[in-house]
């Protein structure tokens, strides 16, 4: 007989999860205004809102938190991560902050300036509100085939090369301080850029003097697909396909919540000394002295650890492979999802799951109540309600897509779990047709509203 899979980590530390009954939960939605997000954790029986600071750290990781150096300048702490890094993606520098927008927040204020063409493949909300909150524009070059979410690709995050160079050619040279890559790419379902992709990227960007930036957060999740599905590779070790990916880079900004397993922290990987002073003052001003920025030394230690454990090959195939066991269950069930399955989350269509709901009553988000009415998962809408109001009309902008993501944590969940959210949704997916209205809103935010939105049923 052939061995099945199984996970390579045993569990040490449990925590209990309250399995709430249907009466609970309805009370509980209605009181937080169908909005998710009020929720409190202990009435979520599986939580998928996010990948991201949710993971589970390792026995090792939680021993280096008591070898944590706490020196203001030049920490222990400090030079084990520097040394991490180097190793890992083969950035000589680097400078640490607290998360990922952070990242963003230092690296921009030194290269995006007012009126600034920042062109890549569909920029992470974060990333794209530090470009426009600096007056300078995000533009999406992704291959069209990332927005069919049924269109069978490998590489649905690849930057299309053509509508790349339309870009470069059509604005002045001085106007594109850089282009951004995001591996895996979050918001096309996390799907995967591929090593070509990233060299005939890497070779534009010379052609015309731009720097290539990475958005690194789930790098290692990215050369997991890559070691799977482009050949050349297929017998690289990650770590090595990791080194490839990121020597094409001039910098990286990185959320060490997701690929690095730790639960807080970032950091900005720079090749250029001259980039790296000059990002510095920025990193003292907004995040702390450059050997600690926004960190602790305990967490610098951990995520030391974490980005080693991150890019273990047996770990991503439990990863990876959990995220799609879940997947395939919907499939098979009927249920539309994006495919080929992403590395952190499975997209549900809303628009093809709930047909019946209108489009101005927030189907997505109606879909993810249903689930957590379902059996108490948690899941998040990527729709109308993320996608706010056009500032000009006021009118609700309906996005191309109306997706839950359901997005799993690092060595958090078993495949039980998985099997228990995938039952619960094919039993709404069972039931759609008695599903035809949505909801109303009571009270929004004028931006970023998805957070604090209240609702009430429509109809
Ligand atoms: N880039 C990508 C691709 C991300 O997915 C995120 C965060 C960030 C940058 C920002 O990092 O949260 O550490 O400040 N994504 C989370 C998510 C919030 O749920 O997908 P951060």
């Amino acid at each position: 007989m052939n061995l099945p899979f199984a996970e390579p980590y045993k569990i040490k530390m449990v925590e209990s999860l309250h399995r709430s009954s249907r009466e609970e939960r309805e009370r509980w939605i209605r009181e937080a205004k169908y909005n998710l997000f009020n929720l409190r954790s202990s009435q979520v029986f599986i939580d998928l809102l996010t990948d991201s600071g949710t993971g589970a750290m390792s026995d090792k990781q939680w021993s280096e938190m008591m070898l944590g150096d706490e020196s203001y300048a030049g920490a222990s702490s400090y030079f084990k991560l520097k040394e991490a890094i180097n190793d890992i993606t083969g950035f000589p520098h680097f400078l640490p902050t607290h998360q990922g927008r952070a990242a963003e927040n230092v690296l921009f204020s030194v290269m995006v300036k007012e009126g600034d063409i920042v062109p890549g493949n569909a920029h992470f909300d974060t990333t794209k509100g530090h470009i426009e909150f600096r007056r300078a524009h995000a533009v999406d070059c992704t291959i069209d085939e990332a927005y069919d979410i049924s269109l069978d690709h490998p590489f649905k995050g690849n930057v299309d090369l053509e509508k790349l160079e339309r870009v470069l050619l059509g604005n002045p040279r001085e106007r594109i301080p850089m282009i951004i890559l995001t591996v895996t790419c979050n918001t096309s379902g996390g799907q995967p850029v591929s090593l070509r992709n990233i060299r005939e990227v890497k070779a534009m960007a010379d052609r015309f003097g731009i720097p290539l930036i990475f958005d690194a957060a789930r790098f290692a999740e990215n050369a997991w697909f890559i070691r799977k599905r482009e050949e050349e590779f297929a017998d690289w070790s990650i770590r090595d396909i990791v080194r490839e990916m990121f020597r094409h880079g001039d910098a990286m900004t990185m959320s060490s919540k997701k690929d690095a397993i730790v639960n807080m922290g970032g950091f900005i990987g720079i090749r250029d000394i001259d980039l790296y002073r000059r990002a510095s003052t920025y990193n003292i001003l907004f995040e702390g002295y450059v050997t600690y920025g926004g960190m602790s030394g305990r967490d610098m230690n951990a995520l030391a650890r974490g980005l080693y454990e991150g890019t273990e090959y047996d770990y991503l195939e439990a990863r990876v492979g959990q995220v799609a066991r879940l997947g395939k269950k919907l499939r098979d069930h009927g249920v539309p999802v994006q495919y080929p399955f992403g590395g952190h989350a499975i997209f549900v269509d809303a628009r093809r799951f709930l047909t019946r709901v209108p489009q101005e009553e927030y189907i997505a988000q109606k879909l993810a109540v249903e689930l957590f009415l379902e059996g108490g998962v948690r899941g998040v809408e990527i729709g109308t309600l993320l996608a706010d109001r056009d500032p000009a009309t006021g009118k609700d902008r309906f996005p191309p897509l109306e997706l839950v993501r359901l997005t799993i944590p690092r060595r958090v969940y078993t495949d039980n779990h998985m099997d228990y959210v995938a039952a619960a949704l094919c039993n709404v997916w069972d039931r759609r047709d008695s599903i035809t209205r949505g909801f109303r809103i009571l009270y929004e935010a004028p931006i970023l509203r998805h957070f604090t939105v209240e609702l009430e049923p429509a109809g």
